[in-house]
């Protein structure tokens, strides 16, 4: 069969599959936490009432809020601002105080098979040291502290810590570089780091700490780094800065009261791709965060403390580590699963294997990695015994319905829900859900908002909510864990969010379609953000790492679709008069890409042009690159400043193609 009759067969597939709903099965809806619609009513009848009732019935205040949404400075929204509470004391204190110190916050499994089971009130301990640790230091309240770590449990430890002397926190994922993370310590003017002598990576070690250093040296504020021993790899320390993790640890006082925080005090910065090349510091604080995200862990995982074992294998370093690897399932008392490797280290079927000896009920993974699991082959899960599984959920991207399918049938057995979630960084937690006891799911949607949250579709250029149909997506009020602002930049958060359609609109940069059932299908970013395996990146931030390449005049970075990785880096270089091109070089950009951001940004796919398509007021014409790198018929182009550059671009493209047959 040719692959046009195959795709238009898929597509045939996936249409008729839009319409099939999936009832939650009668078993789980019996034993589900919310199981009667009325919850939406209940919520949607008086939003602030219903999260102020949330908040106060979900969390411990050491003073109550009697408000919940202060609208008076819009945008900068506020939420139960007359509360006082601590995030820590959240996950870990008031555990311990009623006896639950015993369960296990996180069954840890390293790379080499170690396995380490850290109890609530083992982490309360080390929490406290730490964090005491951390005022021995000179770390105040709040001070940004930055954490650069694998997935050990010290990066929770590190964020409880901080969240307990009101710190800042600012995590950056462990896949970024050292140059990233200097950029991130810079713009937030951090003044502590916690890193790591050296990561693993498939039986491999990296040294962390010697690349840090090679970037911190000039940095003003940072007045200490903290080492966690991790590889055991010889490790330099300058003195008077470096300090290891074990011996402060070791050196401070066992008690450490957590502070009292008013709802508004910043919980974190984290910082992610927006537009432009600068990465955007998202602001959360505490109430409303804390509010957001343990409600939403405990209703759509329909989280049971005292007999589930939740997985979310997503990495501490994103929005969804934050939200349902630390803040949501240890406020909920929630037993985790915190793998350190990757999927197919030591082999293939380390995820299920781990399923298996924790018995988990209940698994978060991003749809990239479903379907890296559909390419290995449904003979590697089927190996293992994944009959405690009793829910699934995906996160960060669209997911296509043959893989939704795949998913409940290999992985779930035909017996568990699947709660496609979207949300974004912004967000903070989970705004678009199904409910897995309630709502009927379609393969693809993420169906409709979570009670007490309201999105629709709008016209592009007018605003108007859309009944059936395409547009852009928004959601039209603010909720608790919505993000207070971008870290030290206000006029880029109005500009960002709320300039298009006023302030009482958040602009999510999705497009997104809604069906005649009101369900939401969400297609993918109106912006220049690329989403490479669930990792968010700016077009521009790889394009100004490219052209940092002395070698290299011009670049033009397209996000292209990709079967595995959902969309791929694909980049359009010029090089500099004289230059020839070479396999090396293509080596040498993605390893400058791999430097400057991270070996995740480098891009699969480089196409030579000598020059790029531009409108005649010099801007790149991205629309027609995507266009040309996916094989699509060219839209329009004349009102390009030279046609001509197109039909180069597509000689280009038939000699690679040749080469590669
Ligand atoms: O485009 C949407 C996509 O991921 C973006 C947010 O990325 P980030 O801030 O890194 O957060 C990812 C984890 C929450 C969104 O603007 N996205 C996220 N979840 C979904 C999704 N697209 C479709 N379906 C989802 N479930």
């Amino acid at each position: 069969m040719s692959n046009e009759k195959s795709s238009d067969l898929e597509r045939q597939l996936e249409s008729m599959l839009e319409i099939e709903k999936f009832e939650p099965p009668v078993s789980f809806r019996e034993q589900a936490l919310w199981s009667d619609p009325e919850v939406y009513e209940q919520a949607a009848a008086d939003p602030e009432a219903w999260w102020l009732g949330q908040a106060r019935e979900l969390l411990d205040w050491d003073t109550e809020p009697s408000q919940a949404l202060d609208d008076s400075n819009p945008p900068f929204y506020k939420w139960f601002a007359d509360g006082r509470l601590n995030a820590s004391a959240n996950c870990l204190d008031r555990h311990v105080e009623a006896g639950r110190g015993e369960r296990v916050a996180y069954h840890w499994r390293g790379e080499e098979g170690e396995q380490r089971d850290i109890t609530y009130a083992e982490l309360h301990a080390e929490v406290q040291r730490f964090a005491n640790a951390l005022k021995d230091l000179g770390v105040e309240k709040g001070d940004v502290v930055g954490i650069y770590l694998p997935m050990i449990p010290e990066v929770a430890v590190s964020m409880l810590a901080c969240a307990r002397i009101g710190a800042i926190h600012n995590v950056v994922f462990g896949g970024f570089s050292a140059e990233s993370v200097r950029e991130r310590m810079e713009f937030s003017e951090a003044k502590a780091l916690v890193t790591v002598d050296g990561a693993r990576r498939k039986g491999k070690t990296a040294p962390i700490k010697p690349a840090v250093d090679e970037q911190m040296d000039e940095l003003a504020s940072l007045e200490t780094i903290v080492v966690v021993r991790h590889t055991g790899i010889d490790c330099p320390m300058r003195e008077g800065r470096d300090v290891f993790y074990d011996e402060v640890v070791d050196a401070a006082e066992p008690e450490c009261p957590a502070e009292p925080m008013e709802a508004e005090h910043p919980l974190f910065i984290l910082y992610t791709s927006g537009s432009t090349a600068k990465p955007k510091g998202i602001l959360h604080t505490t109430g409303g965060y804390m509010t957001g995200v343990t409600a939403t862990h405990r209703y759509v995982f329909d989280l049971k403390p005292e007999s589930d074992v939740y997985w979310c294998a997503a990495d501490v370093g994103w929005v969804t580590g934050h939200s349902y690897i630390v803040y949501g399932p240890l406020a909920n008392g929630a037993t985790s699963v915190m793998w350190e490797g990757a999927p197919d280290h030591p082999h293939q079927g380390i995820w299920w294997e781990l399923i298996q000896d924790y018995k988990a009920t209940i698994l978060y993974a991003a749809p990239t990695a479903i379907r890296t699991f559909i390419k290995w082959g449904a003979e590697i899960p089927e190996k293992f015994d994944l009959s405690s599984l009793r829910l699934l959920g995906t996160v960060g991207e669209p997911i296509n319905p043959k893989a939704w399918l795949w998913y409940h049938e290999v992985i779930g057995g035909e017996r568990c829900p699947i709660v496609d979630t979207w949300w974004q960084t912004e967000t903070g937690a989970i705004m678009i859900t199904p409910l897995p006891g309630i709502t009927a799911t379609k393969p693809g949607s993420a169906t409709t908002p979570f009670p007490g949250v309201q999105a629709s579709v709008v016209g592009e250029s007018d605003g108007q909510p859309i009944e059936t149909g395409q547009g852009l997506l928004v959601l039209e009020r603010p909720w608790p864990s919505m993000l207070r602002g971008l870290y030290k930049e206000d006029d880029r958060f109005i500009e960002t969010y709320f300039s298009r359609f006023g302030t009482e609109r958040y602009l999510v940069g999705d497009a997104a379609r809604v069906d005649a059932d009101g369900y939401l299908w969400v297609i993918g970013r109106i912006d220049d953000v690329v989403n490479v395996s669930g990792h968010r990146l700016s077009t521009a931030e790889v394009e100004s790492a490219i052209v940092a390449h002395e070698k290299v005049a011009e670049a033009a970075v397209i996000g292209q679709s990709d079967e595995d990785t959902g969309q791929a880096i694909c980049a359009f270089v010029t090089l500099r008069g004289g230059t020839e091109h070479s396999d090396e070089l293509v080596e040498d950009i993605r390893a400058v890409v791999g430097e400057r951001i991270g070996k995740f940004a480098r891009p699969k796919r480089i196409i030579w042009s000598d020059d790029l398509p531009k409108t005649r007021s010099g801007k790149i014409m991205r629309r027609l690159l995507r266009d040309i790198a996916e094989g699509r018929a060219l839209g329009d182009v004349t009102t390009l400043r030279d046609p001509e550059v197109m039909a180069e671009l597509e000689s280009k493209i038939a000699e690679e193609a040749d080469k590669e047959s």
